[in-house]
């Protein structure tokens, strides 16, 4: 592909046509235009954003993507996060689509510079990017992170939360094999140049829904949380909402922004619980050492939630982000003992 390419989209509500820049996805290039087109994770594993090639030639990046693995091939079935058009194409996406309204939540690309890279615990790192343009984003959201000789794109959700944002802050674990990973710890990051795609997500926070505030998250997952704390604190939610927090890691030692989080508890006058759940550590005290205010307890981050939760889950919208087993059983949880229907949870998986 080293021409643009003219895509046209047959969808359920109408036919919408859009332009592919030479190497840019099909998913990327429709949303850039505005185009509600169905997705989730944007980098291959939850096969959301699935779609026929009805005419016309394409590339798929990633055959193996987990996300394709249902996919009817012989009949061009493809995900559009991981395809690139050839040419001018026409595809039929089986999904309500829309045009986007509001100019500045559509997302875009932009660079950014890689800054402030930190370890936070043996495998967690944080890292900031100083992005060539500001970018608007709701609390909760995700970019999709291109570094240079990588293969691939990975999603993270911000940390921060912040008017047209000049800088994103994020965090990753590391994975035994994890290429993005071992580039960050490695000498060469800081300062490096990086591509970045997004806003994306809709596991987003909106103070005007007045909800009371349950988060589930593990490991990383507990990104977006914070953003959603910030933006909560920015606009006092908590001076007369609820706030619940379960975050699940392994060990006491594996345990990140806590002293973000200790503050958060005292500022919101007791309408805030933040729990640290350890799956591999029965702890010996209710409550962390070192940072009053942050519970502690054992078990997996969903049990830990279901034990504590139970009879609250009045009038509340449920967050959930962390690897798939923990997100379906938290989402399990909410369903069956919670009671929750679909629109009241929101929720982020990765892998
Ligand atoms: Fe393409 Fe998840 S959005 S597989």
């Amino acid at each position: 592909a080293h021409e643009h390419c003219a895509v046209s989209v047959e969808t359920k509500s109408g036919v919408f046509g859009f332009d592919c820049a030479p190497g840019e996805t099909l998913l990327y290039a429709g949303l850039r235009h505005g185009l509600t087109l169905p997705h989730e994770c944007a980098t291959g594993t939850c096969g959301t954003c699935r779609a026929r090639v009805m005419t016309g030639e394409v590339d798929v990046a990633w055959e193996e993507a987990p996300g394709a693995a249902r996919l009817k091939r012989d009949k061009g079935d493809i995900l559009l996060c991981q395809t690139r058009a050839l040419g001018d194409c026409v595809l039929r996406v089986p999904a309500e689509v829309a045009e986007k309204p509001a100019r500045h939540q559509i997302p875009a690309y932009r660079t950014g510079l890689m800054e402030n890279i930190r370890r936070l615990t043996s495998d967690v790192i944080s890292f900031e990017v100083a992005l060539s343009t500001p970018m608007e984003f709701d609390a909760g959201q995700f970019v999709v992170v291109e570094a240079p000789g990588l293969q691939g794109a990975r999603a993270y959700s911000m940390v921060n939360f912040t008017r047209s944002a000049e800088r994103i802050e994020l965090v990753v674990k590391r994975k035994p094999s994890g290429g993005f990973g071992d580039w960050l710890f490695g000498p060469g990051a800081e300062g490096a140049e990086v591509k970045v795609f997004g806003p994306l997500g809709r596991a987003t926070f909106h103070a005007d829904e007045n909800k009371n505030l349950l988060m589930i998250a593990g490991g990383s997952g507990i990104a977006g949380m914070m953003s959603i704390l910030a933006s909560a604190a920015e606009s006092d939610h908590f001076r007369t909402r609820k706030g619940y927090v379960f975050f699940g890691v392994r060990t006491l030692a594996d345990g990140f922004y806590l002293e973000e989080f200790a503050r958060r508890v005292a500022e919101a006058n007791g309408n805030l619980e933040v729990t640290l759940a350890l799956s591999h550590e029965e702890p010996s005290r209710e409550d962390h050492p070192d940072h009053p205010g942050v519970k502690l307890a054992g078990g997996m981050v969903h049990e830990v939630a279901s034990r504590a939760m139970a009879g609250r889950y009045d009038d509340l919208m449920a967050y959930v982000a962390g690897p798939p087993p923990m997100v379906d059983g938290a989402l399990r949880t909410l369903i069956t003992q919670g009671g929750l229907s679909p629109s009241a949870i929101r929720y982020d998986k990765f892998g």
